[in-house]
């Protein structure tokens, strides 16, 4: 499958690494541009491109930045993409530690993913924001594993989500539907479920643990 990833740091290099490996085409980005990344694609054959060129064909774009970097994303980011793209949003909201405050979140109480979505104006599929980068090279499993890793997933367009779902499977975890964008809440940083290692029955549970209010510490 073609697929872009636009981020190339902890989430999106390592993404890079593990769908190559599965044998998918692989399009990767950062700010810096491709002549920066030419040493992640001689390690996992991925092409270099701009941020721009990412989603070109692609069936499905991880978009792995910063959440700040957001709004400086290129306009038409998604233009030329396969029909029924499926875009994967992998951020979180760290006001305090690197995002600074971030209004439109904090002042219209939407989810950091509706917030991301309303910027990029394209649905966004909610995935792997819980997961440690280095686990998706470390604990992959395969399915029926009793070890295997469920992450949450949450977005509103099923055929998006079941596009995601299936790739992480083929990633080697399982995966919990996790509702809608704007129950998304519930997989937020600070929440029961993130950075949650356990299987998708544990998972399940700690999504619905999870309370909406935003701590102090994770308010700009
Ligand atoms: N680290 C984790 O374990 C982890 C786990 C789950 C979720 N997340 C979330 O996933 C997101 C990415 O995290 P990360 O740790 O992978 O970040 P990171 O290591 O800091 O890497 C960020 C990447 O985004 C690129 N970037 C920044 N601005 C850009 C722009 N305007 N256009 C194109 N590329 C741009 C950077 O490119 P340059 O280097 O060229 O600037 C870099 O390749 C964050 O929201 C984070 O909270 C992280």
């Amino acid at each position: 499958m073609k697929i872009g990833i636009i981020g190339a740091g902890n989430i999106g290099g390592n993404l890079t690494r593990r769908l190559t490996a599965l044998g998918h085409d692989v399009s990767v980005a950062n700010s810096r541009g491709p002549e920066t990344l030419t040493e992640l694609a001689e390690e996992t054959g991925a092409t270099p491109v701009r941020a721009e060129d990412a989603a070109r064909g692609a069936e499905i774009v991880v978009v792995t930045v910063p959440l700040k970097a957001v709004p400086d994303l290129p306009s038409g980011l998604f233009d030329g993409a396969a029909e029924g793209l499926a875009v994967i949003d992998t951020g979180n909201y760290y006001p305090r530690r690197r995002d600074g405050r971030i209004d439109g979140i904090e002042d219209e109480g939407v989810t950091e993913s509706r917030w991301t979505e309303r910027q990029l104006g394209h649905p966004v599929i909610k995935a792997f924001n819980g997961t440690y980068a280095q686990d998706i090279l470390d604990r992959h499993r395969p399915a029926g594993d009793p070890g295997r890793q469920a992450l949450p997933v949450a977005g509103d367009d099923e055929a998006a989500k079941r596009k995601v779902r299936a790739l992480i499977d083929e990633l080697g975890f399982d995966t919990v539907d996790a509702g809608g964008i704007d129950d998304s809440w519930r997989q937020q940083p600070d929440t029961p479920v993130y950075g949650l290692r356990a299987g998708a029955e544990a998972v399940a549970k700690a999504l619905t643990e999870a309370s909406p209010e935003r701590k102090p510490e994770f308010q700009g």
